[in-house]
């Protein structure tokens, strides 16, 4: 009797294992399980309106380029997220989980199986040129930027004059490139014209060469002035673009400032880096609007190149050397962080950020084991972190100017500088931009999900 008991448990155990191991073995198939990994942390950028050069919305067009998926998910080369999501986490964080990178490998090694097409889900739609949906105003060149394969950088003052019939709030811009490959930044800020100040708005240039103007002629060429001589107001900085820069948007009520009826954008500058065949750009912004005006402001902090902090020592890179730097700003008051920008240009290596609070443990900020110059994200924490007055947040970079750094821009390495600011992708920059509110008790728990 107990021996047979014995037995039936035996038995049944053994059923268990075998049907273990035949569960590892089903492949995994399209419908049950790939596509919902590629919909949710692909198609954003890989849809027919989107800035990957190529669309992942059907199984077709997945299964056309399954090996050189397995690759880039398995290297995590794609989806694009150069922090350390071991470090610190951020509103959209584009990371596949390991197990979702075993599931690629296993679906494209047992050669890519469909299952019930009729049942997979269906691809996300991207009807709008944008990352956030329908724009309530978009502004677009007066005329396609045709750039000459002579592999100079070129920079442009732009206007784009925009009317609307009233005044309004905005809560987002997007600068969607229009070539990725030559567009390197947009510095944008916002004319706004006081009503009946100025007759036509669309008079003046439209784009100028910032090497074939002196600098005190760039506003009466474009025509920036009121009728009387006297200036508008000016938005610093209300759109800005690096190379795959996604738009910044915090949940209604967190972000919003007021945009006239009247007024045009200005580029000073955009940024086209060198390219080695004639090619064009025709960029656009998505302007989004918010229903009411936010009850606190915020403002940017900017450490490092073009910053208020100095970078210890110099920015000076001699050839053949991989060199650290540091820059440090002292927190007077409390402070909350909501955005941060890491920069730099070819020979970044790594980034790493963090605060020192007067007491307490270290705070992260942002860690880049391998700073990728084609991903610089602004990087929006998923709730505001609080920095306590007599903080020090403390910023390093390291650079290499070797041979063995494949996006060196010079064969063999020669001295890089941060030449007086100059944005030239050839020279360098290290630079930390932090966007951020004065403290308010609760501020720790204020989601930035959008
Ligand atoms: C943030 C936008 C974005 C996301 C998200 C994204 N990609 Fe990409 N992907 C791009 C862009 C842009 C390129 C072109 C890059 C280039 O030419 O250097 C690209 C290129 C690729 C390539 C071609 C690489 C090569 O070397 O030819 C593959 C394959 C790819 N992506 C797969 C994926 C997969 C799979 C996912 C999701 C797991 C994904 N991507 C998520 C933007 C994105």
């Amino acid at each position: 009797m107990y021996s047979s008991v014995k037995y039936v448990v035996l038995v049944l155990l053994l059923v268990q294992i075998l049907l273990l191991a035949c569960n590892r073995k089903v492949a995994p198939t399209f419908e049950k399980d790939v596509a919902s990994i590629i919909y949710a942390k692909c198609t954003k950028c890989h849809n027919p309106n989107g800035v990957a050069p190529f669309s992942l919305t059907s199984f077709d067009n997945i299964k056309k380029r399954a090996k050189t998926i397995a690759f880039v998910t398995k290297n995590r080369i794609m989806p694009p997220w150069p922090a350390d999501y071991t470090y610190t986490h951020f509103v959209g964080e584009q990371v596949l989980s390991d197990e979702e990178i075993q599931i690629l490998q296993d679906w494209v090694q047992a050669g890519c199986l469909p299952g019930d097409l009729t049942n997979a889900p269906n691809a996300p739609v991207y009807q709008f040129k944008s990352f956030l949906g329908k724009p309530d105003l978009v502004l677009t060149y007066s005329d396609t930027m045709y750039l000459k394969g002579d592999h100079l950088d070129r920079f442009y003052l732009m206007k784009f004059p925009y009317q609307m019939s009233q005044d309004t709030i905005v809560k987002a811009i997007e600068f969607v490139p229009g070539n990725t490959s030559v567009v390197h930044h947009v510095n944008g800020h916002i004319i706004q014209y006081d009503d009946g100040m100025k007759k036509d708005i669309f008079s003046g240039k439209r784009v100028i060469s910032s090497d074939s103007i002196e600098a005190d002629k760039v506003y009466s060429e474009l025509d920036v002035a009121n009728d009387d001589g006297s200036y508008p107001v000016l938005t610093q900085s209300a759109v800005n673009y690096l190379p795959g820069v996604m738009p910044t948007v915090y949940p209604e009520g967190l972000s919003g400032f007021k945009l006239k009826k009247q007024g045009a954008f200005l580029f000073k500058d955009i940024h086209y880096g060198p390219t080695s065949r004639d090619t064009f750009d025709y960029s656009r912004i998505n302007i989004f609007f918010a229903k009411k005006m936010p009850a606190r402001l915020t403002r940017e902090l900017q450490m490092g190149t073009l910053g208020i902090t100095d970078i210890e020592p110099p920015l000076v890179i001699p050839p053949n050397q991989i060199k650290r730097f540091i820059t440090k700003a002292k927190i007077n008051k409390d402070i909350s962080i909501l955005t941060i920008n890491p920069h730099m240009h070819k020979l970044g290596k790594s980034f790493w950020a963090y605060a020192l609070p007067p007491s307490g443990d270290t705070i992260p900020l942002i860690k880049i084991k391998q700073w990728d110059f084609n991903w610089q994200f602004f990087y929006t924490f998923k709730k505001m972190v609080r920095i306590p007055a007599g903080s020090t947040i403390i910023v390093e970079g390291i650079f290499d100017n070797t041979i063995h750094n494949k996006n060196n821009p010079f064969h063999p390495p020669r001295e890089i500088a941060e030449r007086a600011g100059s944005m030239r992708a050839s020279d360098e920059m290290f630079q930390f931009i932090i966007t951020l509110m004065d403290y308010q008790p609760g501020d720790e728990n204020i989601s930035l999900e959008p």
